[in-house]
């Protein structure tokens, strides 16, 4: 069986490397040639562990390659899977249509045999049914020759463990309205059913409705915490050990709940507000009216991190942050929206280190991977090629991505560096006793200061 991927961004990039690495010939396509001159040469545009490697090993063996030709893919694949993006609209909640759009009939116009495409882009709820009609109105239309049938399966890899959730995912959902698609399906996973993944087949809206609700339950336990953060900031308490307690409960269960500067990147926040968009047009304006709320939580969490940095600063005062800030140093630790990316995507580190300049402050800047991405956003912050860079001179650090490089900060080593000696943790992830042992002012979220 041979496949295509159109869309070589993170999600269609991986999936091609993937695929290939599961032994099949994979033809992925872009519409941008420099994507596609890149991955040729076995180059990866982001930071992904491990996907570099199996791009580079399938590039070479033949297995894997690239092209920017819909008749290419049309004549040659079996399977065509769909992973181009669904961007939040400007200006607007809803999602953006058109690449998806662009992608399907691009298919449909050029397939010449039998055929199946799989949607794996997050789309609203209806989406695949409007799709299925296109392309068979626009087959008909052209009188082209074969059957071409639709697909859709959702996509649940997480940034950072890409391969792995590809490879190995805990579980596969397809909304199939023929048998003939389903084992299909069945044959292209086959490796991950053999592991034993759960199997879940379906009709369209349900595929289409378990990605968003994944996403916007994930979504709602990190703003659950977050919103009890803004308790235990106020009367006292510790919002990690409150995690704990409640996450023991299986039915709870402690991840996602990590209470901290909030949620960010590419799907999370434009997923929750694709939802209610789509909700909304279906006239179910009350449905998923809360998780206005869970955006609005999320988003408070940076005006949270700038009080306190305003607070430390000013030993305890709060004051509008323009009229304190100018002229500190600040070291911001992190501006990917999570560790083991590259990726600064509606970043919350990224948001709070241009607001902390905004204020006036010198904000230099270091990230492992991020800095580079950041620049192109942000360009007029300092970045900075180091953690000591970073700190040296700093009045104030704040760590806002775990990375496991700040996790690891050894207190004394940091605290001669600095001109003074105060931090705030962002993540939750610093032992706050190591910290002030050495004399640091130490303040973290979900922590009262
Ligand atoms: C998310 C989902 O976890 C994936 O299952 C899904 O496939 C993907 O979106 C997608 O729709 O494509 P991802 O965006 O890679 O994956 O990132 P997450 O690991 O979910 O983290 C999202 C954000 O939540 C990060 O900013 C992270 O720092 C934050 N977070 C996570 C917390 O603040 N607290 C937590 O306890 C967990």
């Amino acid at each position: 069986m041979r496949l295509s991927v159109i869309g070589t961004g993170y999600l269609g990039a991986t999936h091609a490397a993937c695929m290939a690495e599961l032994g099949f010939e994979v033809l992925g396509l872009d519409v941008d040639p420099a994507k596609i001159d890149a991955l040729s040469r076995g180059e990866l545009p982001f930071h992904e562990p491990g996907l570099s490697e199996l791009l580079v090993k399938h590039v070479q063996s033949g297995r894997l390659r690239f092209t920017t030709s819909y008749q290419e893919v049309g004549d040659w694949a079996d399977v065509h899977f769909v992973g181009v993006g669904t961007p939040q609209k400007a200006g607007e909640s809803a999602a953006d249509m058109r690449y998806v759009d662009a992608a399907v009939t691009s298919l449909a116009q050029h397939i010449t045999r039998d055929a199946l495409i799989v949607g794996k882009s997050t789309v609203p709820v209806g989406t695949a049914t409007r799709l299925a009609g296109l392309i068979q109105a626009t087959r008909a239309e052209l009188e082209l020759p074969g059957e071409v049938e639709l697909a859709w399966n959702p996509e649940f890899l997480r940034e950072g463990f890409a391969v792995k959730d590809t490879l190995h995912p805990d579980r596969l959902v397809v909304g199939v309205d023929s048998e003939h698609a389903e084992q299909v399906l069945r044959q292209v996973y086959a490796a991950p059913l053999a592991e034993g993944a759960p199997w879940i087949s379906t009709d369209f809206e349900t595929a289409e409705l378990v990605k968003v609700a994944a996403n916007a339950f994930l979504a709602t336990k990190i703003s659950f915490i977050n919103a009890f953060s803004e308790i235990t900031e106020t009367v006292g308490g510790d919002i990690t050990t409150l995690a704990d307690a409640i996450g023991h409960d299986p039915r709870i269960g402690r991840r996602f709940l990590n209470a901290g500067v909030g949620f960010g990147g590419g799907c999370l926040p434009k997923d929750i507000r694709a939802l209610q968009a789509r909700v909304s047009e279906l006239g179910l304006d009350r449905t998923m009216a809360f998780l206005n709320d869970i955006d609005d939580i999320n988003l408070r969490r940076r005006d949270r991190v700038v009080d306190l940095a305003v607070q430390v600063l000013n030993e305890g005062a709060v004051e509008a942050p323009s009229t304190v800030l100018p002229g500190q140093k600040i070291a911001v630790l992190g501006v990917t929206f999570k560790p083991d990316s590259d990726d600064v995507r509606d970043s919350p580190a990224l948001d709070v280190a241009n607001r902390l300049f905004t204020a006036g402050a010198d904000v230099a800047v270091y990230d492992p991977q991020g800095n580079r991405n950041a620049a192109g956003r942000f360009p007029r912050l300092d970045y900075v090629g180091s953690l000591e860079a970073a700190v040296t001179g700093a009045d104030l650090a704040i760590l806002l991505t775990e990375w496991d490089e700040f996790k690891q900060m050894d207190p004394a080593q940091i605290a001669p560096l600095m001109k003074h000696r105060a931090i705030i943790d962002g993540r939750n992830v610093l032992d706050a006793k190591a910290w002030t042992d050495v004399g640091f002012t130490h303040a973290a979220l979900g922590h009262r200061f």
